[in-house]
């Protein structure tokens, strides 16, 4: 019987190939690029099978990713309970999708994931197996079988004679793509303690940060970024740039406790340097061009927005509508915006756009063009009418 394994050449996935081969099956690999970079990719399909695949297939998925994942989640500008870029939550739907075609085409019938039972990453992959086949078999090994510790896991791979290359001393569980890496695990989990500095891998510690400021000028059409610093560039590379200068400067650490779908509360840390900036950039641009009450629709739904993706609900009808309704929002956020980056922060300095709402002749404190102040007196009384008489009665009740 086949199965295709989500794969990505670390202890976690390695280990399952061997006990699904002691099982009966034969185990197919599927690892998505989505711009985890070298280090985890090259000699990847050689790794697989020297562990005992059946074959193994890398799918370069990261032009999908930015485009059909990070674009979207972009525009909403959403953020997962105030602080998280959802780098993790946007991947593992792309990847089920990748896993499945790839079951299709050396027809399988049963998907494998290395994921524990205590994670949110399990919800997201089984959910995306099943928006393309309900009838799909699972099979997460982590949940059932009696490995319950890395240590474990390295006698077992030594037992089945399978090349690692993990040690034995605790380190961090990381997931790396184009968007951010997540580090959770190890001296992670004492909240009362700082951050471990070791466990930073990506972004300059914002305190030994360049002293010179850096501007980048980011460009977007329709809430979509498309250039940097006047250049076109495609949606990898611009990722990729941003990536560079915000992590020169230190910009996109987060360190948050965060409620898992399942229930406990986890603690992150997260490095998104060049999401930050788009964020940054974006909200500001958006700031000029979106009138406001569709505005303040859209900032009460980011939250929404982020619980639905977070949660796995990835390929779900209630996505796709929210994903409607910020494209129709964003329709405007086209222009310009200079991103000021220094010592982990980004900061956005100025923006434009020929669809800016701001009228200075409307805002400046200078008197005149289309707006009568007298028109105020009654306006300010009607809209506090409810609040007086609501404050009158409790008066006379006093
Ligand atoms: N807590 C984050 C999330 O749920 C990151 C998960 C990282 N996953 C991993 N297998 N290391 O999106
Ligand atoms: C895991 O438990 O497999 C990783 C963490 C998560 O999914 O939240």
């Amino acid at each position: 019987k086949k199965v295709v394994l989500a794969y990505s050449g670390g202890l976690d996935t390695s280990i399952i190939i061997p006990w699904l081969k002691e099982r009966g099956y034969e185990v197919h690999c599927l690892a998505g690029d989505v711009g985890q970079g070298a280090e985890e990719l090259v000699g990847l399909e050689e790794k697989a099978a020297a562990t005992g695949a059946a074959s193994c297939k890398v799918a370069d998925l990261r032009e999908a990713f930015v485009t059909e994942m990070i674009w979207p989640a972009l525009k909403a500008l959403s953020i997962y309970e105030g602080r998280y870029l959802l780098g993790t939550s946007l991947a593992r739907p792309i990847l089920a999708r990748a896993q499945m075609e790839y079951a299709k085409e050396v027809g399988a019938t049963v998907v494998a994931h290395g994921c524990t039972g205590k994670g949110n990453d399990q919800v997201r992959f089984e959910l995306g197996y099943r928006a393309f086949d309900p009838s799909v078999e699972v099979i997460a090994p982590w949940r059932t079988w009696d490995i319950v510790s890395r240590e474990d896991a390295i006698d077992y791979a030594n037992r089945a004679g399978i090349p690692i290359t993990a040690t034995k001393e605790k380190i961090y569980s990381r997931d790396r793509n184009l968007w951010h890496i997540s580090h959770e695990g190890g001296a992670i989990e004492h909240v009362t303690e700082f951050p471990p500095d070791d466990a930073w891998t990506w972004t300059t510690d914002p305190k030994k940060a360049p002293d010179v400021a850096q501007n980048v000028k980011v460009g977007f059409e329709a809430g979509v970024p498309v250039s940097v610093d006047g250049v076109a560039l495609g949606p990898v590379a611009l990722v990729e740039t941003l990536n560079e200068y915000g992590a020169k400067h230190g910009v996109g650490r987060v360190d948050i406790v965060e409620n898992r779908l399942v229930g406990m509360k986890s603690r992150g840390l997260y490095e998104t340097p060049g999401g930050t900036i788009l964020f940054e950039g974006l909200r500001t641009l958006r700031s000029l061009t979106v009138e406001r009450d569709t505005l303040d629709l859209a900032e009460r739904l980011a939250p929404e927005y982020a619980r639905t993706v977070y949660n796995g609900l990835w390929f779900h009808p209630k996505r796709e509508a929210l994903d409607a309704l910020f494209s129709s929002v964003m329709a405007t956020c086209s222009g310009e915006v200079t991103v000021e980056l220094y010592k982990g922060r980004a900061t956005a300095l100025a923006a434009s756009s020929k669809h800016s709402l701001y009228r200075s002749d409307l805002a400046s404190f200078t008197m005149g063009a289309g707006y009568e102040p007298k028109d105020s007196e009654g306006f300010v009384r009607l809209f506090g009418l409810p609040g007086t008489v609501a404050a009158s009665v409790k008066r006379a009740n006093a």
